[in-house]
């Protein structure tokens, strides 16, 4: 097959962002809006994928750090087929080149495929009918109904401003003409810029076959302009991103509220309640439930796993079976074993714990291995942190954490041993004994009384 490269143009400023951010690196699905342009090229299996930047150039190749990807510098902005000319040299000579906006996240890999195939015939561009087609570049069509030229809106006629059919900017071409085409360019135009849009009236005087390929899926052809841009977009990905988990047989109790920023993979009866947002890569085994306000980012949560709602996990892993939640927060390095119980208010972070071990309530549990079938009391603290070092606590197998205990790291609780409530422990508690430490004796003091406020 000749050779493909794909030129996105990505130069422009993105004025009406108001933002320090280059446009192109705002984010629908918490990834840069070029991001999923060149997903989308890359999945056309390129020769070679060239991105024109300009504004905040270097931001740019640093966020994205893709070694696949040609970098060519617009320095001015002069034009969208001004952009195309700094990619010229960088094209192959044999095969064909499909032009790309790097600040539409949707395009379609399926609509490029076609634009493809039929581009091996002359140029093809991507149109579309649009109600209010003002500022975009109209196809103008002659009497046969062929494609004749595209005018761009400032430059238009009243007659051309009422043609509905307007130009994507995406457009394919067999790369030695569009190399000629492009060195014939002129800026002699309302807005005095080099106009891509110009090289469709070369080709028609070449006699090189010009096909527009209407889609009708605005929303894969729509820019990014604006905030307001943003948010729609992000909608959009968000409800198609939903409609794919529907279609593999995920239960959404609502479609409309759910997040998906970065890769979700689910197994067979999965179910998700509303408003939970999930990032990085994320797996839900057979048959987990994700209860409401729950915030889960790169986990691996197993089969039949229960998570209640407002749990918040960061990089853990939950075993088969599993009752985490509600409130509770699973932070970095937690691996948790088949049938562990976490209730509300407990925080793990870098905690092992095996099989069957429950910590169900008010805990803080970190650096932490946690052996079989212990139990925690509610308001267990492990002591981690001396203010400079981080030490382990180690809980064997069926041991038993009384409620209200600290335990101060490094520290070693024996198997079987049980620690009674309140307990402030030092030093390591040997295996199936009872360990204590609590202040000697319990007084009471007769007649004390609690401060009176003093009435006025
Ligand atoms: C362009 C098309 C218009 C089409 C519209 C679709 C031209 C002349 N016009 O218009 O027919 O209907 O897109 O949105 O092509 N860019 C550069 N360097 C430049 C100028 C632009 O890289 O010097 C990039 C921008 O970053 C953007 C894309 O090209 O990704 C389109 O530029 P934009 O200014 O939005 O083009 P329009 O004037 O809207
Ligand atoms: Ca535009």
């Amino acid at each position: 097959m000749a050779s493909l490269n794909i030129v996105i143009l990505a130069a422009g400023k993105g004025t009406r962002m108001h933002s320090d951010t280059p446009k192109v690196l705002h984010h629908i699905g918490h990834q840069p809006i070029l991001a999923h342009v060149i997903a989308c090229a890359k999945a056309l299996n390129p020769q070679k994928i060239i991105v024109v930047y300009g504004f905040g150039g270097e931001q740019v190749k640093q966020a994205l750090n893709d070694d696949a990807i040609t970098w060519v510098n617009q320095a001015e902005q002069l034009g969208t087929g001004h952009a195309v000319q700094q990619a010229a040299p960088y094209l192959d000579e044999n095969g064909q080149t499909l032009i790309l906006l790097g600040d539409v996240p949707l395009v379609d890999v399926q609509a490029c495929q076609q634009l493809l195939e039929t581009s091996q015939q002359g140029l093809t561009l991507l149109s579309f009918n649009k109600s209010d087609p003002t500022g975009y570049g109209r196809i103008v069509r002659n009497a046969a109904n062929k494609v004749a030229a595209i005018i761009e809106h400032k430059d238009a006629t009243d007659a051309q401003r009422a043609i509905l059919e307007v130009n994507t900017g995406i457009m394919a071409m067999p790369t030695n003409q569009l190399k000629k085409w492009l060195k014939q360019l002129q800026n002699n135009n309302a807005q005095g810029e080099y106009y891509l849009t110009d090289i469709i009236a070369f080709a028609v005087k070449d006699n090189v076959a010009v096909t527009a390929e209407i889609t009708t899926d605005e929303w894969s052809v729509t820019g990014i302009n604006a905030k307001t841009d943003l948010v729609h977009i992000e909608r959009v990905y968000q409800a198609r991103q939903a409609q794919i988990l529907l279609q593999q047989g995920v239960t959404l109790k609502d479609a409309q509220r759910i997040d998906i920023r970065g890769n979700l993979t689910c197994g067979r009866d999965v179910e998700i309640d509303v408003n939970c947002i999930f990032e990085g890569n994320v797996i839900l085994g057979d048959r987990v439930y994700i209860g409401a306000n729950c915030v889960i980012k790169n986990a691996n949560i197993q089969t039949g796993a229960r998570i209640a709602p407002f749990t918040h996990i960061d990089d853990a892993t939950v075993g088969e079976q599993s009752r985490i939640g509600p409130y509770a927060r699973l932070r970095p390095g937690t691996i948790l074993a088949a049938d562990t119980h976490v209730g509300n208010f407990v925080e793990l972070k870098n905690a092992q714990v095996d099989i069957g071990s429950k910590i169900n309530h008010l805990s803080y549990v970190g650096d932490s291995t946690v052996g079989k079938n212990v139990n925690i009391g509610a308001g267990t603290i492990t002591c981690n942190y001396d203010g400079a070092n981080k030490f382990r606590t180690i809980i064997e197998d069926d041991a038993f954490i009384g409620s209200d205990t600290q335990l101060i790291a490094p520290v070693t609780i024996g198997k079987g041993a049980t620690i009674a409530a309140g307990s402030t422990i030092t030093k390591n508690a040997p295996a199936d004994a009872l360990t204590l430490c609590r202040a000697k004796e319990q007084i009471s003091i007769t007649g004390w009384k609690r401060p009176q406020k003093i009435k006025k």
